[in-house]
């Protein structure tokens, strides 16, 4: 069997891409309110608003590539049996070629409901207009985890990280729970590393790799994948 690496991703991985952080000097968090924008209750209050923010970011990670982290990411596949945890909207792990990538927070490609049903739509990079309806005949809202609504897949993540011999986690402020609170669950005797530019606090274990991820990451692949590759 060969040995399991889970890759535990944030927007930093993605930054390189030409899109958007939330926390950094230009992030989405800087400009913009999620409050008004990345929550129910500014939805309730302004869905038009809503839609045109979430439309914009999708045409703009539609139009986006993978760059050399994604790649080297999807490379590792080649010799380990590797899980993508992702906090990412983008579909870039998957253009990329990873093959097993879990959003936690959601897809930008996808449209769902506002009733009962989850059923989701694929979209691509086009947009939601106010009065799109879903087969339940509700109001489409983007495919994303709002502050304050349910993280996905959060049970079969844990499992995968307790399950790691490798884990890297790039990009990400790990500020965000529960999705930053995936760490903790990564085996002592596991080969833990980190790249971000900067880290407040690195969880136990881990060795910070600081830089940019797509110098960092592919140097992370070439070591854990050894001569030759
Ligand atoms: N290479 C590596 N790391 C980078 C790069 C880069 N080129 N650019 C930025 N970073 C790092 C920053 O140093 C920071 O630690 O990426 C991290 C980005 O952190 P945040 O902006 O907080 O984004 P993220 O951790 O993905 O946010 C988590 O918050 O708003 C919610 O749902 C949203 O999924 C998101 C969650």
């Amino acid at each position: 069997m060969a040995d399991k690496v889970v890759v535990l991703s944030g927007s930093g991985l993605s930054a390189e891409s030409g899109l958007p952080t939330f926390r950094d000097a230009a992030g989405l968090w800087r400009q913009y309110s999620w409050v008004e924008l990345a929550s129910p209750q500014g939805w309730a209050k302004q869905p038009e608003l809503v839609l045109a923010f979430y439309n914009e970011r999708r045409a703009k990670a539609w139009g986006a590539q993978p760059n050399a982290a994604h790649l080297a990411i999807a490379s590792l596949e080649q010799k380990f049996d590797v899980v993508v945890i992702t906090q990412n909207v983008d579909s870039l792990h998957e253009r990329g070629g990873s093959k097993h990538v879990l959003h936690v927070h959601g897809e930008l490609c996808f449209a769902r409901g506002t009733g009962r049903s989850r059923k989701r739509y694929r979209i691509d990079g086009a947009p939601i207009e106010l009065g799109q309806k879903c087969e339940e005949g509700t109001q489409l809202r983007p495919d994303i985890v709002w502050f304050g609504e349910e993280t996905q897949h959060m049970e079969e993540a844990a499992e995968h990280v307790a399950n790691a011999d490798k884990v890297l986690v790039v990009g990400t402020s790990l500020s965000v729970y529960p999705a930053a609170s995936l760490v903790e669950y990564a085996r002592t005797d596991a080969e833990k590393v980190l790249n971000s530019l900067e880290m407040e606090s690195l969880p136990a274990g881990f060795e910070f790799l600081p830089g940019r991820a797509t110098a960092v990451v592919p140097e992370v692949a070439r070591r854990w994948s050894g001569p030759g590759n």
